[in-house]
């Protein structure tokens, strides 16, 4: 049942985001296909999924959550354009497909990146919902953008790569006097705060009590720390074909992450304890979280 739904809200928002695409047709063609190509290339939408999943438990209609799904998603492929540009990770391969500096140049995914942006806030804007839950939402997804979340996770990020990593922490950050705490951190910021957005705004959505949001929150919170470490670990256990990206890359390019930090087998058993606190967190909340639950499970047992 819940594959089916899945499959059904991941429908739903690649139409939305195709939707929201500007034509390929239209002038200027370059940077259009460019945003297309960062965005319709597969991806598993674990963030549109979270937003349906939060506001389906809240008894929010498919429809009502469209807009809120695609706006997480655009972000989050901007991200990923501008993370894998030279500059930064200078990645070649995303979603089994050459990234967007490589399939088109560089400047060209630089303003991919940035129109993705600005086109995330213009979906949301446009969502169905009465303008001061449209207000909260919209200063949300803005909030784990910028400084406080996605982008200042980045530059921690960057920060601390190109350093020597391991049990006495990595060398860029001996200025940090819990190196697990400031890795910790970095995570929550460069990809934690994205995912509890996507949870957030269908919370926004449903009008969650407080009760509820701190729930969701906790759940939220766990979860994007244990997407980053398992992918961590992936970056190390899998290969290209499966991941989609390059392995190996963490280690060559010596970035800070769980496993050069404290190993394979303490990041595998730093999961289990973020899959329990995921649960614990939706034993709380007085919904249906089903679509939650099994959310959990595939971040933790995903391949890719
Ligand atoms: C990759 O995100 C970047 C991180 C935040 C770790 P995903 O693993 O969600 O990538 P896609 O969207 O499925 O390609
Ligand atoms: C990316 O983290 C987080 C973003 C904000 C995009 P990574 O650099 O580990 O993501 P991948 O491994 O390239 O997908
Ligand atoms: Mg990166
Ligand atoms: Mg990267
Ligand atoms: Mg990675």
């Amino acid at each position: 049942m819940t594959d089916a739904t899945f499959a059904r809200w991941t429908t739903r928002v690649e139409a939305a985001l195709d939707k929201a695409l500007p034509s390929p047709d239209d002038s200027p063609r370059r940077l259009h296909g460019a945003m297309r190509h960062g965005v319709l290339n597969g991806g598993k939408r674990m963030r549109p999924l979270l937003v349906y999943a939060t506001g389906t438990a809240l008894g929010v209609a498919d429809a009502e959550l469209d807009a809120a799904a695609a706006a997480v998603e655009l972000m989050h492929c901007y991200s990923l354009v501008h993370d894998d540009l030279p500059a930064m990770d200078d990645d070649v391969l995303r979603r089994g497909q050459p990234t967007v500096h490589v399939a088109y140049d560089e400047a060209t995914a630089i303003l991919a990146g940035d129109a993705l942006q600005s086109l995330a806030f213009e979906a949301l804007a446009a969502a169905p919902q009465p303008a001061e839950r449209r207000i909260g939402m919209l200063a949300e997804l803005a909030r784990a953008a910028g400084v406080a979340g996605m982008c200042g996770g980045q530059a921690l990020d960057i920060d601390a790569t190109g350093g020597t990593c391991g049990p006495d922490g990595w060398s860029h950050a001996k200025d940090h006097a819990d190196p697990l705490l400031h890795l910790e951190r970095l995570h929550a910021l460069k990809t934690g705060a994205l995912l509890r957005c996507a949870v957030r705004l269908g919370a926004i959505a449903g009008g969650a009590d407080a009760a509820s949001h701190a729930a969701l929150d906790r759940y939220a919170d766990a979860l994007g720390l244990a997407f980053q470490i398992k992918d961590d670990l992936l970056d190390i256990e899998g290969d290209a074909a499966t991941l989609g990206k390059t392995a190996g890359k963490d280690v060559a390019q010596h970035k800070a992450t769980f496993p050069a930090l404290l190993g394979a087998d303490a990041s595998r058993q730093r999961l289990a304890e973020l899959s329990a606190t995921m649960q614990a967190a939706l034993q709380e909340l007085r919904a249906d979280s089903r679509a939650l639950t099994a959310l959990a499970c595939r971040v933790v047992e995903r391949t890719h």
